[in-house]
Order: C-alpha cells, then sequence, then structure tokens
C-alpha cells in the first residue's frame, strides 16, 4: 500500500496560515505527491505533538509563532543556520531523529536580492525590533557583507545584548529608536518588531526613511500592515510586505523534504492575487 508522504505548520494560533496553500501549489507545480495540514498545538502540547507526528510517520514539519525557539529542544540535529538563530522553523523525520533547520534568514535573502533587487554589499541596514524574529535575520544579513547594521529598538537592552553576540560577524550596533541617527542614508529598514500583530504603529524613526529607501515589514497582510503604511507616509517609493520571504522560506523548506526546489515566481504572483 502506498501511503502518500504527510507533512504541516504548528503553531498558535495557526489558522491563518497561508503554508497549506504555498506547499500544495510548489506540490502541484513540482509533480509531487503530499498532504500538508494545518495543526494548532498549544504551547504546554508542543512536545506531545511533535512526537507523535513522528510516531505517526510524518515526514516534516514546519513550525511557527510561537514554537520556534522551543522546538529547539525537541531536536536530535541543528543545522548550523538554525543554531546561531536560536530558532528552528522546519523538521525533517529521517531515521528515527529529528532534525531542525531554520529557513527563515534565506528565504528574506532571497527576496531582497532575486526577488526585490537590492544589493547589500556595502548597504546601510536597520533592523527595527530585537526579539526573535531579529535574532534569525542578523546572521545572514551580515554574510552579505553590508557596510553597517543598526537593530534599533524600543528597549535598548535587548538590542545592545544582540549587536554584542553577532559583534564578531560584521559591523553591527544598538541604539534606541529615538537614537537612530539622522544623518544615515539607510538602504534598507526591516520592522522585525511584532507590533503590527495588534495594529501598534510606535515612534518608528522617522528621519531613517530616504526616498530610495527600501521598507520591509516582515508581517504581511491582507491590507498594507501599519509599518508599510508609516514608510509610505514617510516618502519611502518602495515599502513591502514579507510575502516575498513567506514564499521563499517555504520553497527552501520544500526543497530540504523533497530535493526539489519549487519556481516561486508564479505562487508568489498568485499569493498577492489570491491575497
Ligand atoms: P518575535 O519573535 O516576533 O521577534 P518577540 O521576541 O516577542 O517576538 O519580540 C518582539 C519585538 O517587537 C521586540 O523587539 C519588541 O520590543 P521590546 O523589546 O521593547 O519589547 C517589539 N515590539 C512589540 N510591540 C512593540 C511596540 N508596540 N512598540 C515598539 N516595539 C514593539
Amino acid at each position: 500500500m502506498t501511503t502518500i508522504d504527510r507533512y504541516g505548520v504548528m503553531g498558535y494560533p495557526v489558522s491563518h496560515s497561508r503554508s497549506p496553500v504555498i506547499h500544495r501549489l510548489f506540490a502541484l507545480q513540482t509533480s509531487q505527491s503530499l498532504q500538508y495540514e494545518l495543526l494548532q498545538v498549544a504551547p504546554d502540547k508542543l512536545e506531545t505533538a511533535v512526537r507523535q507526528f513522528q510516531r505517526t510517520g510524518g515526514k516534516g514539519l514546519n513550525i511557527t509563532v510561537p514554537h520556534k525557539g522551543e522546538v529547539a529542544k525537541l531536536c536530535d540535529q541543528l543545522s548550523e543556520r538554525a543554531s546561531t538563530a536560536g530558532a528552528v522553523n522546519t523538521l525533517s523525520f529521517r531515521d528515527g531523529e529529528i532534525l531542525g533547520d531554520n529557513t527563515d534568514g534565506i528565504g528574506l535573502l532571497r527576496d531582497l536580492v532575486i526577488n526585490l533587487g537590492i544589493t547589500l554589499e556595502g548597504a546601510n541596514i536597520l533592523v527595527l525590533g530585537a526579539g526573535g524574529a531579529t535574532r534569525g535575520i542578523i546572521g545572514p544579513l551580515l554574510e552579505m557583507q553590508p557596510s553597517s547594521l543598526r537593530i534599533a529598538n524600543r528597549t535598548l537592552d535587548k538590542a545592545e545584548a544582540l549587536a554584542q553576540h553577532f559583534s564578531r560577524s560584521g559591523p553591527i550596533s544598538a541604539c534606541s529608536f529615538s537614537a537612530v541617527p539622522v544623518t544615515v542614508e539607510y538602504d534598507l529598514i526591516i520592522n522585525a518588531t511584532s507590533a503590527g500583530f495588534r495594529g501598534e504603529a510606535p515612534p518608528y524613526p522617522a528621519a531613517a526613511v530616504w526616498k530610495d529607501t527600501l521598507c520591509y515589514d516582515l508581517s504581511y497582510g491582507l491590507k498594507a500592515t501599519p509599518f508599510s503604511e508609516w514608510a509610505r507616509e514617510q516618502g519611502a517609493e518602495r515599502s513591502v510586505m514579507g510575502w516575498g520571504m513567506l514564499v521563499e522560506q517555504a520553497a527552501e523548506s520544500f526543497n530540504i523534504w523533497r530535493g526539489i526546489r519549487p519556481d516561486t515566481a508564479p505562487v508568489l504572483k498568485q499569493m498577492k492575487i489570491t491575497a
């Protein structure tokens, strides 16, 4: 009897997740036979749910908010990028082992460089926020050899701790929102705060936005996020939500599981149309 390989996304809440749609489109495009489920799992049930998925023959999971940090503890092996990020978004179940990887950083880079055509080498980058999302993208961004990478956060201590943690990897510094230098022409500003989830637009540093600054919100929504709206109001000609990162990180996960990388362009187009 042939069984269909099972995958899914675990989160809490998870009903909003677009991952099932994206992975089904990838499967169609690459003629792979698989099923992909939405799995709502509360934090205190995470370990039981992951182990049950493994025991019943599941092949792989995407892990989303709020489990990305905790799930790392369940992994038998972690990729280097997952351990640097301190977070896992992709699990593979192979030979009785749980392998943890993180495709968020590479997903962001591919969206910025390939889809949006931005040059990161020599760029001045400002990242807003100093939580888990920021931690996951700092390593990959520094690998692109920017001229500077500044983390600005409401709570200065957290930004400083992250800058200290990554200080050997590149030119990184930290400050509060109000201390962002007004003289630096930022090429890229990334919103990695979770403020938008609650519809909040904190006092982001307006002077950091120039006409040519690419403003990128890691969040995405059916309508413009508070940050992307704010960026346009400050005069940014390009203000983008994280749909591209979402599709690109999914493609990387798909590749890990199935050994084939789908073409993201048509899927991204379709996601934006149906958004
Ligand atoms: P995530 O894993 O999504 O990064 P997190 O680790 O809870 O979530 O981090 C949330 C980030 O959003 C933090 O940088 C937080 O700022 P603080 O460190 O000062 O808490 C930021 N954030 C959330 N709500 C915010 C708001 N209303 N104004 C400014 N920053 C906010």
